[in-house]
C-alpha cells in the first residue's frame, strides 16, 4: 500500500485530486465515489476544477434501505449535493434503496459494476474498518448486498439524522469483492476516530473482522491519511 500522509483534509483532497485527475489523462473512464464527510475536500477540488466529466461514468458504492433520492439524508443526495449537481457525469449510478426487493435491487447493481468496470474507486472509511457499508463479518469476496448496520456506525451517522431513531438499520452495498475489481483504489481517511482501523488496514491480519484490511491483496491502493489517522501505525 502507497501512504501520503497529509496536513489537513484540504491537502488531503488536493492529493487525491492529482491522482485522479492522472488517471483520467491516462483514460479513466469509471469513477467508483463514496460518500461521509472524507470524500469532501476531493468532491471540491473536481467541482472547482476545469475537468470535464461529462463523458465519464459514476458508481456509488451504497445507499440507505427505504430512503428516496429526494431524502436529504439519501446518499444520492449528498451525491448531487456535493458533485453531480456541478459537475455532471454521463451516466451516475447509486444503488436504488427506494426499491424494498434487496434481490432485484442487488442484482442490478451488480449488473452495472459488470457493465462499468470501476478504473478508478474512492473510499473513505468506518471507525470499525469498514468500506462502503461492508461491516465486520462482510465477506471479503463480496457483491452487492443488503447489510444490517452496526451499532457503532448507527451513532457515527446519527449526526447526520435529527434523531438516532431516523438513521436506516439497513443498506444496500457494493461488496468487497466487487471493490477489490476495482483498478486502483484511492482510501481517504483523517482523524483520531480512524486510527485503530487504519491501523488494521495496514498491519493487521487480512480478516473480515477488519474489512479494510482486504486492501492489502489489491495491488494499487493508496491512503490519504493525517497524522491523526496515522498514528497507530
Ligand atoms: C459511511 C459510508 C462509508 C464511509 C463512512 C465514513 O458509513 N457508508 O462509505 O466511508 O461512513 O464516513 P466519514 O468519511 O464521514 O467518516
Amino acid at each position: 500500500m502507497n501512504i501520503i500522509k497529509v496536513k489537513d483534509t484540504e491537502m488531503g483532497g488536493k492529493e487525491a485530486f492529482k491522482l485522479m485527475k492522472a488517471d483520467i489523462e491516462n483514460g479513466a473512464k469509471v469513477l467508483g465515489l463514496a460518500t461521509g464527510s472524507s470524500p469532501i475536500t476531493l468532491y471540491n477540488e473536481m467541482t472547482s476544477s476545469d475537468l470535464d466529466f461529462s463523458n465519464m461514468t459514476s458508481v456509488n458504492l451504497d445507499e440507505y434501505v427505504g430512503l428516496k433520492p429526494d431524502n436529504e439524508q439519501s446518499y444520492h443526495y449528498f451525491m448531487k449535493e456535493h458533485l453531480f449537481s456541478k459537475k455532471p457525469f454521463k451516466n451516475s449510478y447509486v444503488p436504488d434503496g427506494s426499491n424494498p426487493d434487496a434481490e432485484a435491487a442487488t442484482k442490478a447493481y451488480d449488473k452495472i459494476i459488470e457493465e462499468n468496470p470501476i478504473d478508478l474507486q474512492i473510499l473513505g472509511i468506518g471507525r470499525n474498518g469498514h468500506i462502503g457499508f461492508n461491516e465486520p463479518g462482510s465477506p471479503l469476496d463480496g457483491t452487492t448486498r443488503k447489510v444490517g448496520l452496526t451499532e457503532s456506525t448507527i451513532e457515527a451517522n446519527t449526526r447526520f439524522f435529527e434523531d438516532e431513531k431516523d438513521v436506516p438499520r439497513f443498506a444496500y452495498s457494493m461488496g468487497i469483492g466487487s471493490i477489490m475489481k476495482a483498478k486502483k483504489i484511492i482510501l481517504l481517511a483523517y482523524g483520531e476516530a480512524k486510527a485503530d482501523a487504519i491501523a488494521a488496514t495496514v498491519d493487521g491480519p487480512v480478516t473480515e473482522d477488519c474489512p479494510a484490511s482486504a486492501l492489502q491483496n489489491h495491488p494499487d491502493v493508496t491512503l490519504i491519511i493525517d497524522e491523526a489517522a496515522a498514528s497507530k501505525l
